[in-house]
């Protein structure tokens, strides 16, 4: 080794060890004839002081600069009284050098490596290489390596077999587009890249593997979010002969043991809370509402009829609903934030945003005027809004009123501070309609095409296919969707019944889905699973805005890779051997 110690390590108790560091120059300071460094690497800083009797040794560190590769040999003293630093571990000593190896120059850098200064992300990433040696960085790349340690052994103890799944297979369908890869030895076919290891593992329970966890590498070609990546990992799940509370023991006791060994906050009332998806799209709006906060939905259908607003009157005619939510304070809200509010709910489709201020010299908005007399004031029983108050209302089809007055409640925990920090809130949500109806009518699956339908209503499927519930559970931490899982379905029977419900004919099934069907044909368990984003709960313990933060080297937010520079064009050559042509666009 080319050290005796880390930087982080030395104590008093260290005093008058002779001693090698190595490290980066994190800062220097001249002062009154004596040279400062502060030696830093991943386990902390120390300082070193280059005192000028040692001539030679104070005549390199004259030269020295930010961000050089050191390795310095000196003398541990205990600081003098005074100097000490308590904030930082190795505060209380400093090496005195007595040799001095550059081992490395470095070009002044871009930003600053020793402050914690406003750097643009994209420069950020360009250099992510200097952006990693941040203590920011550090920090949540530290924890990122403690969940995945976490959860090596947590699921090892579950007696689950890790295994490794293909990266280059066939497409899995989870409801984003696919990253492709063309095949040389087979030109004009291609492997897609793993949306998740799903098919792979329930075949490994086919192959009566029983219990399989792995860290997944999953790809999916979708719109970047602040909580999503093109390539994320997976904490993925998988056992046999079980129902869904056993899949929900094991998946909650896991988080239970990263939130103990690598969380600072507990979890609010306690436990990990239970709802269905019809309460809570009818409480909050949304199937992965924030319970740090409270703020229900109050459904107003049954008031509405006679109450003099057509808006009201007609979405109700029309088979909808309406709805109000009420923002303790509202009545505060200056009309530009409703005109913002407005616009995030008509991008939630709705027609309009709909509101009242109650203002202290009395009700306030441009539909007062259409109420009938007495409907304020049954609003008023009805939501609890009291003055200072707003009402906002959704009056449209579920899904919409749902959509945008879910997307305004998060407004206003916002925008009024109502978020408990302090917790995070951790539930489950079941019972999740099997499908989904798309926009030109045709029903799509809700979670994916090999969840188990409920096989009571799957009798009903022709008639109601839209009340027809899957054994289907999502996880959500701290208003984030952090997993989904389902029972699976192991009859071939009742696979391709569902392929016929999606509209995708047997022929298309078998060329798509062949591999799935011939496996069910030989002796599948009843078996069932679960998958959350590992990033995603790094990105929450770690307090980041988002899952760039606590990802080695992300991609940007338009899916590239501003460091490698990927996507890149390949060599012509490189493209007629793969049996490629570019169309350009
Ligand atoms: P699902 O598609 O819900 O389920 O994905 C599970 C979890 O993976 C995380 N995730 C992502 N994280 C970062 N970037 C992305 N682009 C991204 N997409 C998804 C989320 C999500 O909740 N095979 C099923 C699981 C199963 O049924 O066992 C699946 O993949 O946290
Ligand atoms: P209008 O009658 O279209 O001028 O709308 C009167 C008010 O009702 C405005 O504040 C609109 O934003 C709101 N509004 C219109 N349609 C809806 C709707 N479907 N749901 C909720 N609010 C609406």
């Amino acid at each position: 080794m080319l050290r005796t110690h880390t930087c982080g390590e030395l104590r008093p108790t260290h005093a008058k060890k002779s001693v090698t560091l190595c490290g980066w120059v994190h800062r220097r300071r001249d002062h009154g004839g004596l040279i400062f460094i502060d030696l830093r690497d991943r386990y902390g800083f120390t300082q070193v002081v280059f005192p000028p009797e040692a001539k030679e040794v104070f005549k390199t560190a004259e030269k020295i600069r930010p961000e050089w590769v050191l390795r310095v040999t000196g003398t541990v003293q205990k600081r003098r009284e005074g100097a000490e630093r308590s904030e930082n571990p190795t505060g209380e000593i400093e090496v005195i050098a007595s040799a001095l190896e550059i081992l490395n120059e470095a070009k002044t850098p871009p930003f600053e490596i020793d402050q914690d200064t406003q750097v643009s992300e994209d420069l950020r990433l360009q250099y992510r290489y200097l952006d990693l040696r941040r203590e920011r960085m550090q920090r949540n790349i530290a924890l990122r390596s403690k969940v995945f340690q976490v959860i090596r052994r947590y699921f090892t103890e579950q007696g689950c077999l890790e295994i490794d799944t293909p990266c280059l297979i066939k497409g899995t369908p989870e409801g984003a587009r696919e990253y492709v890869v063309p095949s040389r030895m087979y030109p004009g076919t291609f492997f897609v890249l793993p949306q998740s290891p799903q098919q792979l593992k329930q075949l490994s329970m086919v192959g009566g593997l029983d219990r399989y966890f792995q860290i997944a590498r999953c790809f999916r070609d979708e719109d970047q979010r602040g909580d999503r990546q093109p390539e994320f990992l997976q904490l993925d799940f998988e056992m046999s002969f079980c129902e869904q509370q056993d899949v929900q023991k094991i998946i909650e006791g896991s988080l239970m043991a990263i939130l103990k060994e690598c969380g600072t906050k507990p979890l609010k009332g306690g436990k990990v809370e239970r709802y269905t998806w019809k309460e809570v799209m009818d409480t909050y709006g949304s199937d992965k509402p924030d319970l740090r906060y409270d703020l229900p939905i109050t459904d107003i259908s049954n008031m509405v009829e006679g109450c003099g607003f057509k808006v009201f009157e007609e979405a109700l005619k029309a088979g909808g609903t309406v709805r109000a939510l009420r923002v303790p304070g509202g009545a505060a809200l200056a009309r530009s934030e409703i005109d913002r509010w407005t616009e995030l709910a008509k991008e939630m489709k709705a027609k309009g945003l709909a509101y009242i201020l109650f203002k202290e010299d009395g009700p306030q908005s441009p539909l007062v005027k259409f109420f009938k007399d007495g409907f304020i004031e049954r609003l008023q029983n009805a939501t609890g809004a009291k003055t200072g108050d707003a009402l906002f209302f959704g009056a449209d089809t579920y899904k919409i009123v749902c959509a945008s007055l879910g997307k305004i409640r998060g407004e206003a925990a916002k925008r009024f501070n109502l978020i408990d920090t302090s917790v995070h809130s951790l539930f489950w949500v079941t019972d999740f309609p099997m499908f989904e109806e798309q926009d030109d009518g045709s029903l799509t699956f809700s979670h994916h095409p090999f969840t188990s339908p409920n096989r009571e209503q799957w009798k009903y499927r022709k008639e109601k296919p839209l009340e027809v519930h899957a054994i289907c559970y999502d996880l959500v931490l701290d208003g984030y969707e952090l997993g989904s899982g389902s029972i699976r379905i192991h009859d071939p029977e009742l696979q391709s019944e569902v392929f016929d419900m999606l509209g995708i004919s047997r022929s298309d099934a078998g060329k798509r889905f062949g591999h799935m069907l011939r496996a069910f044909e030989y002796g599948a368990p009843p078996h069932g699973g679960f998958a959350y984003g590992i990033d995603r709960v790094v990105m929450i313990l770690a307090g980041e805005p988002n899952i760039r933060e606590v990802t080695p080297f992300p991609k940007d937010q338009k899916a590239k890779d501003l460091m490698l520079g990927a996507p890149a064009k390949m060599p012509d050559q490189q493209i007629k051997e793969l049996g490629i042509k570019i169309i350009e666009r």
